[in-house]
C-alpha cells in the first residue's frame, strides 16, 4: 500500500539526514522537518482520512512505530554529537607543557642598594644597629657638634647646599651619628652604622657627583682604642676586597677624629704589585677614619674622660666602583637598563 511505503521511504530518508548531521542545531532543523507540525509525518498523518477505517488503527501503530525509530536516531546522533563536542573541547584546552613560557621581565636591585646591603650585613654581623636620619639637617648637627664651629676653615673640605642660614643638605651622614648620641639618654655605649645620600657643591664629572651616598660607622665605649678600629678596618677590607687584603692607615686630618688616619687597601687587581686601577703604587685610598674627638662626645653630652670612640666614613659608590672596575660615577643615576641589568 502506497502510504506505507511512504513511510519506509521517510525512515530511510530521515535516518540518512540524521546521520550526517554534526552539530545540535542542525539536528534540531533535521528533527522538525521529519517530526514538526509541518513535518513529513504530518502530511503522512493527512493520508489517514482517506483510509478505510479498520485499517486506521494499524496504519495509526505502523506510524507511531516509524516516529519512535526516527526519535531513537535523533537520540543516538545527539549522543554523538555532545561526545564530539566534549572531544573537541579536551582537545583545544590541552596544555603542550613543552611549549617555551612567556617571558616576565624582573627588576633587580640597583647595584648602589647591593653594595650597600652588602656593608650593612657585615656590621650588622658584628652587632651594629642601622640608624638613617633626614637629608635635610640643621647645621648644629651637620656642623657644629661635629666640632666644626661656623668660623672654621675645615668647613671649605664639604662645599655645603645651604637652604637657610641654619638648614643644609647634610654633607655627610655624621650628624646621625650627633643625633644618635643626643638621644641616648643614658649616655651608654654606642654601636652603629648611617648609610644614607649626603650632597656637596660638587661640579659633576667621571668621579664627582653633587649627591652620592655614604656610609659612617660609630662606636663609642669605655674601653675601645685604635686597635678597634684597626681590627675593624681590615675586617672591611676582607669582607669587601677579598680575604688576602691589608691595610694601611697614613695620618690625616678630620675635625671630628682625633688622631686621623686615610684608610689604604691593598690592589685587588693587581694585590700589591702595581697597576692601572692603584696608579702603579699597589695601594688604594678606600675612607677616612679615626678616634672620636673629645669635643664630639662632649657636645653631645658624653664625657670624654670616661668614653673614647671611633669612626669611620666610605662613599658607597667608590667602593662599588672599584669591585666593580666602572669607571663613571653618574653611571649610578641616569638609570640605564643595560647597566643596572648587569648586576641581577
Ligand atoms: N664625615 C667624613 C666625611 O664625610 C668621613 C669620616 C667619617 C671621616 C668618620 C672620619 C671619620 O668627610
Amino acid at each position: 500500500m502506497e502510504v506505507y511505503e511512504k513511510l519506509d521511504q521517510i525512515k530511510l530518508e530521515a535516518e540518512g539526514h540524521i546521520r550526517v548531521v554534526k552539530t545540535l542545531h542542525a539536528l534540531n532543523e533535521v528533527k522538525s522537518k521529519y517530526l514538526g507540525k509541518k513535518g513529513s509525518f504530518s502530511e503522512v498523518m493527512k493520508l489517514m482520512k482517506d483510509l478505510p477505517k479498520e485499517d486506521k488503527p494499524h496504519f495509526g501503530q505502523v506510524t507511531n512505530e516509524a516516529k519512535q525509530v526516527i526519535l531513537k536516531y535523533i537520540d543516538d546522533q545527539k549522543l554523538l554529537i555532545e561526545e564530539a563536542i566534549v572531544n573537541e573541547q579536551l582537545a583545544s584546552e590541552t596544555i603542550d607543557v613543552t611549549m617555551p613560557g612567556k617571558k616576565f621581565e624582573t627588576g633587580n636591585v640597583h647595584l648602589l642598594t647591593k653594595v650597600r646591603e652588602e656593608i650593612e650585613d657585615l656590621f650588622i654581623g658584628m652587632g651594629y644597629e642601622v640608624m638613617e636620619g633626614p637629608e635635610i639637617e640643621i647645621d648644629e648637627y651637620n656642623f657644629e657638634k661635629l666640632n666644626l664651629p661656623k668660623d672654621h676653615p675645615a668647613r671649605d673640605m664639604q662645599d655645603t647646599f645651604y637652604i637657610t642660614d641654619e638648614t643644609l643638605l647634610r654633607t655627610h651622614t655624621s650628624p646621625v651619628q650627633v643625633r644618635t648620641m643626643l638621644d641616648n639618654d643614658e649616655k651608654g655605649p654606642i654601636k652603629i652604622i648611617c648609610p644614607g645620600k649626603v650632597y656637596r657643591r660638587d661640579d659633576d664629572d667621571a668621579t664627582h657627583s653633587h649627591q652620592f651616598m655614604q656610609i659612617e660607622v660609630l662606636v663609642v665605649d669605655t674601653n675601645t682604642s685604635m686597635a678597634d678600629l684597626k681590627g675593624t678596618l681590615l675586617e672591611t677590607a676582607k669582607k669587601l676586597f677579598g680575604e688576602k687584603r691589608e691595610i694601611r692607615l697614613r695620618p690625616s686630618y678630620f675635625p671630628f677624629t682625633e688622631p686621623s688616619v686615610e684608610v689604604d687597601v691593598s690592589c685587588h687587581n693587581c694585590n700589591g704589585k702595581g697597576c692601572n686601577i692603584c696608579k702603579g703604587t699597589g695601594w688604594i685610598e678606600i675612607l677616612g677614619a679615626g678616634m672620636v674627638n673629645d669635643n664630639v662626645l662632649e657636645a653631645s653630652g658624653y664625657d670624654s674622660k670616661k668614653y673614647q670612640g671611633f669612626a669611620l666614613g666610605m662613599g658607597v659608590e667608590r667602593i662599588a666602583m672599584l669591585k666593580y672596575g666602572i669607571n663613571d660615577i653618574r653611571l649610578f643615576y641616569t638609570n640605564d637598563i643595560r647597566f643596572n641589568k648587569q648586576f641581577k
